[in-house]
């Protein structure tokens, strides 16, 4: 058994500034009087049953909210708070233009946001929309803003598409049919009227703020094979982002054009958005929908923030809390079960060629049948419980030496993070040869004057490690500060004609790697030697996968192969790399914890920010990582094709027969 001190950080905290924001109150718009309307549209929402529902209901009850200018203005002022005086990448964001494989156009988050408190609105939609459109447009997918009452609603289509390579050329099609109506890999010509591929590109770069990659926005738009610990460790599908949204489509439905082998002319598809209802708060008008989704708390309804993650966490006997790094945790409904469909595992059933070793919650091991000295390791999330997690590591490890594998491919598809002290421990098991602290990044915070009054009052309190200097290590000693120094010296950074204040550089403690772990890996084949490791991904390896990711690539020489995109374009390996992710909740409670009045507000609806508030360094950089295209490029790439896209252990052959030839 391995023992850990497990010590925790938690960084899913939010920092809170002084608003200045003196304009809202005047500048936005007075509440119209609500007209006498007959038919309510909230009351036609909450009376209609679940399987008539269609988007236009949703829209309707969406848009009948009046808008508010007391809640426009209290949520402007603590968003703009938020992402004008705690942001980490506030200035970042205005770089002009970037290399490949980065293509996200600069973002003035401050300006778009005064520029919504100029702006006169009429629906309380609307205003909310553009609020969240504002922090989209960072393409930054640890940043967010919901207001949950305006996700209750999920639509799904009943296919998913994807976008394989046959010779050499790239088209759209149908990765999976729900309904079983023999669309499987029909051509998808159009949608909407338009060619599929450019439509659905220019669809993810609109609507999802995933990455800075258009090619990783692309393959989180579609359909992928997905490792689910839910589904007993199962391959199951993803829908993607485009089949299957919480945000509200444009219209009942979408549009496409087959082609299909069985068939000789092309077939018009018209497919209705299903919609499910996430609500489990009770409304009958538009005024209800207000009270009980908007302005009160609406449990579980949306069950992936953070914050809930967390909360489930707490109910085990000892919370051990990790640094997160968790943009938005995916769900585990899949459509399937939104379809009543048969469970999409089925399609999948056991890899032919993969035998599975093993299995803990946050990785599984299989080794390849047609190449036995080739080992899988999945890493498919790094919100896991650190001691458990390891030892389940050295048991998949110690296996694979048992079947005498030599060769070890990484499998981060999929990955959106978890905790940064995973991040150095998965690379520390491979590469013991060399300290932990080897495997964490320069990092910094950015510091207001509150920040520092408060870090005063938090110095080595275990409660508040995002504001304790207790729990970021000095880079001059070695050791974690001693004092709150960290914050009271802070550094002045001028980027793109900006300044703002941030800590000097330092780096989040790593957890105590004990000897006896660096033995119990040092003798592997593969260990220290990045010949015999090979990195697979998606480019959404985000968060604490992407520093993973980071520190294997650059520092340990490990080749990396991406696959999606478009065929032929260089491609990320990973997104959002980060520093630590907080919420404005947590920032509260870190003020209160101090003693002192936050300088956030609450947000009026029930909701939620989140954002970066510790940035990462690649070593010897001056630009934060996020901003460094050439960092993110794998060194190959591969294209999905209509069987490696299917079948994972067909994808992993291609990797390991390209990386170790016979
Ligand atoms: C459709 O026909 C082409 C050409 O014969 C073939 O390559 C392809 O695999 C077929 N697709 C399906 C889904 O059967
Ligand atoms: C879950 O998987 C394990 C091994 O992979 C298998 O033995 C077990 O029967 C599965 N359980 C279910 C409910 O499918
Ligand atoms: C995985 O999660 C289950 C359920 O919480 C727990 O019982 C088990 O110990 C965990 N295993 C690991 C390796 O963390
Ligand atoms: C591993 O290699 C050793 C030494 O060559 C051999 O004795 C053993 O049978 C092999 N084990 C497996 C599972 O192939
Ligand atoms: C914080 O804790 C460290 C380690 O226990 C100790 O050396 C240091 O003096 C403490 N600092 C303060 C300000 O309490
Ligand atoms: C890094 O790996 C590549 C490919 O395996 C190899 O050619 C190169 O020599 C390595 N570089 C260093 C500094 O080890």
């Amino acid at each position: 058994m391995v023992s850990f001190s497990l010590r925790s950080l938690i960084l899913s905290a939010t920092l809170a500034a002084l608003a200045t924001f003196t304009t809202a109150q005047t500048t936005l718009a007075p509440v119209p009087t609500p007209h006498p309307v007959q038919l309510d549209a909230c009351a036609t929402l909450s009376s209609k049953s679940s399987t008539s529902l269609t988007v236009e209901d949703v829209a309707n009850c969406y848009k009948a909210v009046p808008f508010d200018s007391t809640v426009a203005a209290s949520t402007l002022e603590s968003v703009l708070t938020i992402f004008k005086d705690y942001y980490s990448f506030r200035d970042s964001a205005l770089t002009p233009t970037f290399e490949k494989p980065f293509d996200a156009p600069p973002s003035d988050i401050v300006r778009r946001l005064e520029t919504i408190g100029r702006t006169k609105y009429t629906s309380d939609y609307s205003f909310h929309s553009d609020v969240r459109a504002a922090v989209d447009s960072l393409f930054d997918a640890h940043s967010s803003y919901i207001a949950k009452c305006y996700n209750a609603y999920l639509f799904a289509q009943t296919i998913t598409l994807y976008a394989p390579v046959t010779d050499g050329k790239q088209s759209v099609r149908v990765f999976h049919d729900f309904l079983d109506r023999g669309y499987q890999d029909c051509t998808v010509e159009k949608i909407e009227g338009q060619d599929a591929l450019p439509y659905i590109y220019n669809w993810a770069t609109k609507t999802t703020s995933f990455s800075k990659d258009g090619g990783v926005r692309l393959t989180e738009a579609l359909g992928t094979q997905q490792y689910n610990v839910e589904r007993n460790g199962t391959y199951t599908i993803y829908a993607g982002a485009f089949a299957q949204r919480a945000t509200l489509p444009e219209k009942n439905y979408v549009d496409y054009e087959l082609r299909c082998n069985s068939s000789a002319t092309t077939i018009q598809l018209r497919e209705d958005w299903r919609v499910l209802s996430q609500v489990n708060a009770a409304f009958n008008d538009v005024q209800s929908f207000k009270e009980n989704l908007c302005l009160r708390d609406m449990p579980s309804a949306i069950e992936n923030s953070p914050a809930q993650i967390q909360k489930r966490d707490s109910k085990k006997p000892k919370p051990e809390r990790p640094l997160y790094l968790v943009p938005a945790p995916k769900k585990a409904l899949l459509l399937d079960d939104i379809l009543n469909a048969p469970p999409t595992q089925s399609t999948f059933g056991e890899f032919e060629d993969a035998l599975k070793l093993g299995a803990g919650n946050g990785t599984a091991f299989y080794q390849l049948k047609s190449r036995p000295e080739v080992g899988v390791m999945v890493v498919f999330t790094h919100l896991v419980r650190l001691g458990d997690e390891v030892a389940q590591i050295l048991t998949g490890l110690d296996t694979f030496n048992q079947l005498n594998v030599t060769n070890v491919i990484l499998d981060f598809q999929g990955n959106f993070g978890g905790s940064v002290e995973f991040a150095s421990v998965l690379t520390q098991l491979l590469f013991p040869g060399t300290d932990i602290l080897d495997k964490t990044l320069p990092s910094d915070l950015r510091v207001t004057k509150e920040m520092q009054q408060a870090a005063s009052a938090l110095m080595n309190n275990t409660d508040a490690d995002l504001f304790n200097a207790g729990s970021f290590i000095d880079l001059k000693t070695n050791s974690a500060f001693t004092s709150d120094s960290l914050f009271q010296h802070p550094i002045t950074r001028v980027r793109n004609g900006r300044s703002s204040l941030y800590t000097e550089l330092m780096t989040i403690k790593p957890l105590e790697f004990f000897p006896k772990l660096t033995e119990a890996v040092a003798n592997h084949p593969w260990s220290d030697k990045p010949a015999n490791i090979r990195i697979l991904t998606d480019g959404r390896c985000g968060s604490a996968c992407a520093m993973s990711c980071h520190v294997l690539t650059t520092q340990y020489n490990v080749t990396s192969y991406a696959i999606g995109g478009i065929t032929a374009e260089p491609l990320s390996m990973f997104s959002f790399v980060g520093g630590a992710v907080a919420t404005l909740t947590e920032i509260n409670r870190l003020y209160e914890l101090a003693g002192m009045e936050s300088p956030v507000k609450q947000l009026p609806y029930n909701g939620g920010v989140n954002f970066p508030v510790v940035e990462v360094y690649a070593r010897g950089s001056e630009v934060p990582l996020d901003f460094e295209p050439q960092y993110h490029r794998a060194t190959h790439r591969l294209d999905y094709t209509t069987q490696n896209a299917r079948k994972r252990d067909v994808m992993w052959s291609q990797v390991a027969n390209d990386a170790w030839k016979h």
